[in-house]
């Protein structure tokens, strides 16, 4: 990364500093120069050059970022051919996928590299969208490497996601189904939403099936056409690139795969796609931490702290080209600070606990509050109708359907009783979730009163 940024300086100033010595290029980067037709970014390091950068001209200070970029897309675009070589022997089924992934992973290498390039296209990503609107690089000509860098990095997020639920191991299937259920809770195009991205009312095999035709279909079309924009005005003005930016991404998602192997878990069985215990991936922490943010704001709110947040930043990203140039860089540093100090505090506050990156990510049983089998209270059938009533009246039949039986962006509520009898699991569940169950992603309703709270229990607890 040093030598580029000192090739960088070095270009910018080379009116004053052109004697300085060029000696350092080894004879397999002048090999590889020669085959991509790069230059190299290995340069003696010298802080005069460093300071410079901040003076030099936005054509040459972005070369950096160019070649981040083509390094990124460098990388993608390996992981897309392991990808489609990978995907000759996946099979979309719920009985088949497990069992074929199982296969890739025991055979090693290519599926590694698939899932640490994923995961490090979206680092890389987010760094270059970090710096890149940091030094103000949509303002130059490097305008379409930093849209393309920005739009690597959302296409990167969408190809986690969806490809999460590929293998489907438990947290991937049990982490879809929370996706689905956080976009059922946006008003009026909620419901939609959620079936849409479920290709039915429920988690299921054809989910499975439409995400990995996202992931293997609609995904790789707009990168083919991001790699366009980005390629077309390098080749077309002849930009040269430093190879150590383009080779890195790449060289570090190998050294990766050779020494982590990647995770995964236990077959999901049907009771996972409506269990909702998985713990978050790492790159849905910021959202997860703003939607309890919001929901401790008001229940029911999170919605707009998973969407309509994250919707503004992508807003946000791709506007700045358009921002008029007389306005400086400051008001977008002012943004960008904001919104990630925003994700940051949101995710470090209230996501809490994150699934492992190695290793299984199963979940974890659910917390159980352990049902006390003797003397439990009768149940009051008058208390029984009026948590009837207050289940349709103060929200919880949003997510949990018609008399919190259907289920939605929560699990039917019909078989509860069966686990639990005690009212005090239900009140202090409604109260406050995460007590009972740490990585829940229900809302709270802190603000019910002991009445309500004790008529919901009775109805909860009252078999159905
Ligand atoms: C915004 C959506 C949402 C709302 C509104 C909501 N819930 Fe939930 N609820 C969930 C989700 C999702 C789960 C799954 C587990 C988790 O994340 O806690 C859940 C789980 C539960 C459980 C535990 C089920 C189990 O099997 O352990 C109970 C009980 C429950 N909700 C009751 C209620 C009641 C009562 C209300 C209304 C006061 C309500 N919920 C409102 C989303 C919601």
């Amino acid at each position: 990364m040093l030598s580029s940024v000192t090739l960088d300086a070095r270009v910018s100033s080379s009116g004053r500093n052109s004697t300085a010595p060029k000696d350092c290029t080894t004879a397999a980067e002048t090999a590889l120069q020669g085959e991509l037709g790069l230059s190299t970014g290995l340069y003696p390091t010298n802080n005069l050059y460093m300071n410079d950068l901040d003076r030099v001209d936005q054509t040459h200070r972005g070369r950096l970022l160019v070649s981040c970029a083509c390094g990124l897309a460098l990388l993608m675009t390996l992981e897309s051919i392991v990808g489609s070589i990978l995907a000759a022997s996946y099979f979309p089924t719920a009985a088949g996928a497990h069992a074929s992934v199982a296969r890739m992973h025991e055979a090693g290498i290519l599926q590694s590299f698939h899932y640490w390039a994923s995961a490090l296209s979206i680092v890389v990503g987010f760094c270059l969208l970090v710096v890149g609107t940091w030094l103000g690089w949509y303002k130059s000509s490097n305008r379409g490497p930093y849209v393309a860098s920005a739009a690597m990095f959302f296409l990167a997020m969408a190809f986690q996601v969806t490809g999460n639920v590929l293998p489907f191991d438990r947290h991937g299937v049990q982490t879809a189904a929370i996706e689905s259920g956080i976009a059922a809770r946006m008003p009026i195009v909620g419901r939609a939403t959620s079936k849409l991205m479920l290709a039915g009312d429920q988690f299921g095999e054809s989910t499975l099936q439409l995400w990995y035709k996202a992931h293997s279909l609609l995904l790789p079309t707009l990168f083919v056409l991001v790699v366009i924009l980005l390629a077309y005005p390098l080749v077309r003005n002849r930009r040269t690139l430093s190879a150590v930016g383009v080779a890195l991404p790449t060289v570090v998602g190998l050294v990766l795969a050779l020494l982590v192997r990647s995770p995964f878990g236990t077959a999901a069985t049907p009771a996972d796609y409506t269990d909702f215990s998985a713990r978050v991936s790492w790159y849905t922490w910021p959202m997860h931490g703003l939607l309890h943010m919001f929901d401790s704001l008001r229940p029911g709110l999170g919605w707009i702290g998973a969407g309509i947040i994250p919707g503004l930043f992508v807003v946000f990203v791709f506007s700045l080209p358009l921002w008029p140039r007389k306005v400086g860089v400051a008001p977008s540093r002012i943004g960008l600070g904001a919104f990630l100090a925003l994700f940051f505090v949101a995710g470090a506050v209230f996501a809490g606990s994150s699934a492992s990156l190695i290793g299984t990510r199963d979940p974890a049983e659910p917390v159980r509050v352990v049902q006390s089998s003797t003397g439990q209270a009768k149940i009051d059938p008058a208390l029984v109708s009026r948590g009837k009533q207050l289940i349709n009246s103060v929200g919880c039949s949003d997510c949990h359907g018609a008399d919190g039986l259907q289920g939605g962006a929560g699990p039917s509520l019909k078989e509860v009783w069966k686990q639990h009898s005690d009212a005090q699991f239900y009140e202090g569940y409604i109260r406050k979730p995460t007590s009972v169950s740490p990585d829940s992603t229900m809302p709270a309703f802190a603000d019910l009163k002991q009445q309500d709270l004790q008529a919901l229990a009775e109805y909860l607890r009252s078999p159905k």
